[in-house]
């Protein structure tokens, strides 16, 4: 069975005005894939991703990982889902400046109450992965931008999830990181064997995925 099986999704917001963000979507993506979803701004790349990472429930239609219906879970359930399945990696990095690169990336296999030499360990291995080891010490803000999001694919790995979502990942980077970031970032999910989704207008991105989903921006 093919890892992530999205339905007949809707994601509707209701303001005061309705917008329909997804209508009847429907997509297959398997483990050691990487697929770019693109689509114009507005066209629910963010809304699609943010429903697969179970951050945002959907209006209606069902998202399958693994043959389990996250859109059925409980907030408690969903919360494993999060922390054990799904690792997200943002345009502005979404690192927490106060923490050092090592506690970054420790974090999250704090909360999942790994044991201490899984984490040293897993960091250890990680750091090295994506060549931040010589910033263990250092804090966010005295990296550059493709720097602050290797180690935030750092942090997207830490807990060896199957998931990667990755929402406009190149948006605040120059060229020469842009490609060193997507560069290490399909290669490292397609030899973990990651369902790999990637929203962004990036030509450069299209280059180094396998297939690209284009969302039409619907007409209301
Ligand atoms: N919280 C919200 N409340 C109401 N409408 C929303 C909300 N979030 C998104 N939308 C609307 O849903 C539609 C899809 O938004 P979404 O952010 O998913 O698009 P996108 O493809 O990621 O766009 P961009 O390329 O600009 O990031 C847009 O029309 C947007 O205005
Ligand atoms: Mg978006």
């Amino acid at each position: 069975m093919t890892y992530i099986i999205i339905e007949s999704l809707y994601k509707i917001y209701q303001g005061t005005v309705e917008t329909v963000a997804l209508e009847n979507f429907n997509e297959k993506i398997d483990k050691g894939e990487a697929v770019a979803i693109a689509g114009p701004s507005g066209s629910g790349k963010t809304s699609l991703l943010s429903c697969i990472g179970g951050v945002l429930k959907p209006t209606s239609g069902r998202i399958l990982i693994d043959g389990i219906d996250i859109t059925k879970l409980s907030d408690d359930e969903l919360v494993d889902y999060r922390r054990d399945q799904v690792g997200l990696i943002y345009q502005d990095f979404n690192l927490i400046d106060e923490f050092s690169i090592y506690e970054n990336v420790v974090l999250p296999m704090l909360i999942a109450k790994k044991t201490k030499s899984e984490i040293e360990a897993r960091a250890n291995e990680l750091l090295e992965a994506l060549d931040i080891q010589r910033y263990i010490k250092t804090f966010p803000n005295y990296l550059s931008g493709g720097e602050k999001q290797r180690v935030a694919i750092a942090v997207a790995l830490a807990n060896d999830p199957d998931i990667i979502l990755a929402d406009e990942p190149t948006g605040n980077l120059d060229l020469a990181s842009r490609e060193n970031v997507i560069d290490i970032l399909t290669t490292k999910c397609k030899d973990l064997n990651k369902a790999l989704l990637i929203a962004t207008h990036d030509p450069f991105i299209m280059k180094k995925i396998d297939r690209i989903i284009d969302l039409p921006k619907l007409i209301r």
